[in-house]
């Protein structure tokens, strides 16, 4: 990391866990991905927030990573900072009204089952999505057609100076699987739902019904990032996978899932590059077929020395 400042010295400063040489792998639901040099740890909004400015202070432009469930991580792993939001798993905060402050960190599918038991509605579309809040407003996740634009009042951010940025959702900040966040390279530190009332009896059997539609179209005990390629405007990847018969494509112990087309699952000692050779043959494949490039939904880290 080319700062002044030793991390471990920031780390203790700031009263931050810190890991050197770190496997990515563990901390992806792919499982893939070598060493990241320094990951830090923070465990609040704030500590988060300061943890950043004084990153960008000596000149670190830090990578984030939350569930990492939508990353291939490479087999080189990574030099530099990264932070992962995962201790930042505080329980909601109710602000007011309808309104949650929730840490960055914070788990979905617990986040899912919270608002279920406070009869709180809004969330139980994404109680299968394994991913944290900051990811999950960065990527704009979505299922059964709702998604976390549609439940957020305000972004909490890194200010860049050490503070936090309270930024209220306007138009044109989220689209399908994207958000101002990416755009902007901003990092999501925690987020206000808004979250109304309703039965917990019928929220838990909404959530019932989601769950049961995901455990018969997506294989949620193997390892993978979900959905590989954003879907068309007009047509879903997955269909058009299984329809090609590229189900069960294979390179080293990286695999096209056969329960949906546009899941890459990982068989057991599959790397990243085992990862990266499917992606390009499904990416060929989809092109031949439609003439049209699918657009990436799972983000690939590269090597950066
Ligand atoms: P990560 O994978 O850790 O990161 C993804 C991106 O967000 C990276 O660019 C990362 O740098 C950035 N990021 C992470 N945290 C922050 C932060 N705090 N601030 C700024 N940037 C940040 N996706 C859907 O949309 N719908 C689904 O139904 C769905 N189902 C899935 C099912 C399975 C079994 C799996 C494995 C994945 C599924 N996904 C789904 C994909 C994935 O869960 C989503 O893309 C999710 O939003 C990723 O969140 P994450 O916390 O894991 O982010
Ligand atoms: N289909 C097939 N074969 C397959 C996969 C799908 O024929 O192998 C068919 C299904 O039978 C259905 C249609 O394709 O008729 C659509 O499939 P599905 O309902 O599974 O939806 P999807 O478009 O493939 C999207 C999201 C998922 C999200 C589900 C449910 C994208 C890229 N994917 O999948 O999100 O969970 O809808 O709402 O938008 C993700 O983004 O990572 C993800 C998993």
């Amino acid at each position: 990391m080319m700062t002044a400042l030793d991390p471990r010295q920031m780390a203790a400063d700031l009263g931050v866990r810190l890991e050197a040489e770190y496997p990515l792998a563990r901390l992806t639901t792919l499982r893939v991905g070598g060493p990241a040099e320094w990951v830090f740890f923070p465990a609040t909004p704030e500590q988060a927030a300061a943890l950043h400015g004084v990153l960008r202070e000596q000149g670190s432009d830090p990578r984030v990573i939350g569930g990492g469930s939508n990353i291939v991580a490479p087999d080189a792993g990574v030099r530099g900072a990264v932070i992962c939001t995962a201790a930042m798993n505080l329980p909601p905060e109710a602000v007011g009204g309808e309104r949650f402050r929730c840490a960055a960190g914070q788990a979905i599918p617990g986040l899912a089952r919270w608002a279920c038991r406070h009869g709180r509605r809004g969330v139980e579309f994404a109680e299968g999505i394994p991913a944290q809040l900051g990811g999950a407003l960065r990527m704009n996740a979505g299922a059964n057609e709702s998604c976390f634009a549609e439940i957020t009042e305000t972004v909490l951010l890194a200010a860049g100076d050490g503070r936090i940025e309270e930024r209220r959702v306007a138009a044109g900040d989220f689209a399908y699987r994207e958000s101002f966040i990416g755009r902007e390279g901003r990092f999501v530190v925690g987020a206000i739902l808004r979250l109304p009332e309703d039965e917990p009896e019928a929220i838990r059997r909404r959530m019932l019904s989601f769950r049961r539609r995901r455990q018969a179209t997506q294989p949620l005990t193997e390892r993978s990032a979900g959905c590989v390629f954003a879907n068309y405007p007009d047509q879903s990847v997955g269909a058009l996978v299984d329809e090609l018969g590229l189900k069960g494509l294979r390179v080293g112990g990286a695999e096209v899932s056969s329960v949906h087309g546009n899941f890459i699952i990982n068989r057991g000692e599959a790397r990243a590059a085992d990862v990266l050779a499917v992606i390009d043959r499904l990416r060929e494949e989809l092109i031949r077929a439609t003439g049209r490039a699918p657009r990436m939904e799972v983000e690939i880290w590269r090597e950066r020395r």
